[in-house]
Formats: structure tokens, sequence, C-alpha cells
């Protein structure tokens, strides 16, 4: 199963992929998680040791180089478009607890067409995560979808949007929706967080009535207080745990089981 989710700044797409990420590991699949925010804190959020030194794979400069031809910040209209990623995975992971974590680093945004090294190297990452891996993928996203294109789309099970009651959080749902739709994906669902009324659960409804809705995670200041005492964030919930069983278990029935490639 591949998963993607992306949503509002703070919303809670960390707390998701990693509770998520968790769950899966427990149920004994193999998961590779995937931290795609540049502003990456998945790795601690997991409770990796000494997430400060993982070095994200765009900001491998031989690496790039070698792998595309180009070296990084160079402007090159031709570099390799098919560079070899396979092995990349096993390389420049760190495993813990069933959970094979990478941090993709920056993807270059750039108005006149892009022809960084990192972008065709961390695309074509992408696509053999997302294509042709057997694993459990879950990919912790910014608020935007820019790392996937018209070629992967297909391949996201599920994009899951997370939002929170008010309301910017919505029209940021609004906005990947659109995005999604003008890349081909349509296995979009939304995940509640922070909810902490009946009534924020039933706005969230009203206001996403033709989003498919995953599940609900209540708001629990246990989280916070975790945080805060730098304890494990990813114990420190039990309603939360439960609430993230239940999205997995929404997930396993909502997605049919893929069409294996080959
Ligand atoms: N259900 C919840 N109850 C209480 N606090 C929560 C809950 N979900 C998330 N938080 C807290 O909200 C903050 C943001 O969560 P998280 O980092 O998972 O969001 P994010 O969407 O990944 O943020 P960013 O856009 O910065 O990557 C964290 O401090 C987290 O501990
Ligand atoms: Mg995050």
């Amino acid at each position: 199963m591949k998963i993607a989710i992306s949503g509002k700044g703070g919303v809670g797409k960390t707390l998701l992929a990693s509770l998520l990420s968790k769950t899966f590991a427990e149920a004994g699949y193999s998961v590779i998680a995937i931290d795609a925010d540049p502003d990456a804190n998945l790795a601690s959020t997991l409770g990796f040791p000494e997430p400060d030194k993982i070095t994200p794979i765009s900001e491998m400069k031989e690496l790039v180089e070698e792998r595309t031809g180009v070296k990084p910040g160079q402007a090159a209209p031709f570099f390799k478009l098919n560079p070899k990623v396979d092995d990349l995975p096993e390389k420049y992971s760190l495993k813990q607890n069933g959970i094979q974590l990478m941090a993709m680093g920056r993807i270059k945004k750039g108005g006149t067409g892009c022809y960084c090294p990192e972008n065709a190297l961390l695309q074509a990452l992408l696509a053999h995560l997302l294509v042709a891996r057997d694993e459990v993928v879950i990919l912790d996203m910014e608020a935007g979808i820019e790392h996937l294109g018209r070629g992967t789309a297909k391949a996201v099970d599920k994009l899951i949007v997370v939002v929170e009651p008010g309301r910017r959080s919505i029209e940021t749902a609004y906005r990947i929706g659109k995005l999604a739709q003008d890349i081909g994906l349509q296995n979009i669902a939304v995940v509640g967080n922070k909810i902490r009324s009946e009534s924020d659960r039933e706005s969230l409804i009203s206001s996403l009535p033709s989003f498919e809705f995953l599940g609900f995670i209540p708001y629990d200041q246990a989280i916070v207080d975790a945080d805060l005492a730098n304890l494990p964030l990813l114990d420190s919930s039990q309603q939360i745990i439960t609430e993230v069983r239940n999205i997995y278990q929404a997930l396993l029935s909502s997605v049919q089981t893929p069409n294996t490639i080959n």
C-alpha cells in the first residue's frame, strides 16, 4: 500500500505518518517511511536516535552528481533522465522496529521549468518507491503535493489530507484536492485531527461534503505535554493510538488489494 499524507502546516501530518507507520509495522508489514518535508521531523517523531544527523538525499551532492551526471546547482540542460535509484533505499535509510526511514530533502520549485539534478533524482526515487516496491510506503509531505507527478500519482493508493477544525486547513484541503485532480490522482481522503467536540467533527464533515473521511483523531493535551517535555510522542496518548488503528483498518478496507506489477 502506498500512502501520501498532506495538509496545511501544523495539522498533524507527521504525527499521523508516524503512528500509521508504527501500526503497519506492528501488524507485520515492511514499512518505508519517507520524510518529504524539507523541514524534516519524521525521524524524531518516530523516535530514531540522532535525527539531526540524517542527511537528506537532495543534499548528498556527490550522490546527486554520480547518479545524474550533473553537479547540484549547476545549470545543465542535460542529465540522465532515469538515474539509478533502486539501491538507494537500502543504502540511505535507517531502520528501526520494522520501519525504514528516508529523508528526501528540498524539492526546488522552479518557475521557469526546473532542471535541477536534485529534483530529477528525487522524482526518480519516489517513482521507484511508489511504483516498484512491495513495502508499505508512507510519505509525509508538506502542504502541497509537488513531489507527485502524473507518472507517480496512479501508484498512490490513498492521498490523505489532514484537516483540523478551522477554515484554513479546509481551504488547503480543497486546494490539494484540485492539485490531485490535475495530476489524475483520485484516491483522496480526509482525516480530521485535533477534534475537541462532536461539533468539531460535524463541522468538518459539513465543510468537506465531497470528501471521504477515514477517521477522526481527538485533541489530546498529553501529546503537547510529551512534546514539551521531549518525551516519546507516539506512546503518549492511548486514545490517539486507538483512533489511528481505526484509520488503519479503514485504509485496509478502503484500498482494494492493489494489482501487483509483474
Ligand atoms: N491530536 C493532537 N492533539 C494534540 N496535539 C497534537 C495533535 N496532533 C498534533 N499535535 C501537535 O501539533 C503539532 C503539529 O503536529 P505535526 O508536527 O504532526 O504536524 P505537521 O502537519 O506535520 O506540521 P508541519 O507542517 O510543521 O510539518 C505538534 O506539536 C503535535 O505534537
Ligand atoms: Mg510535519
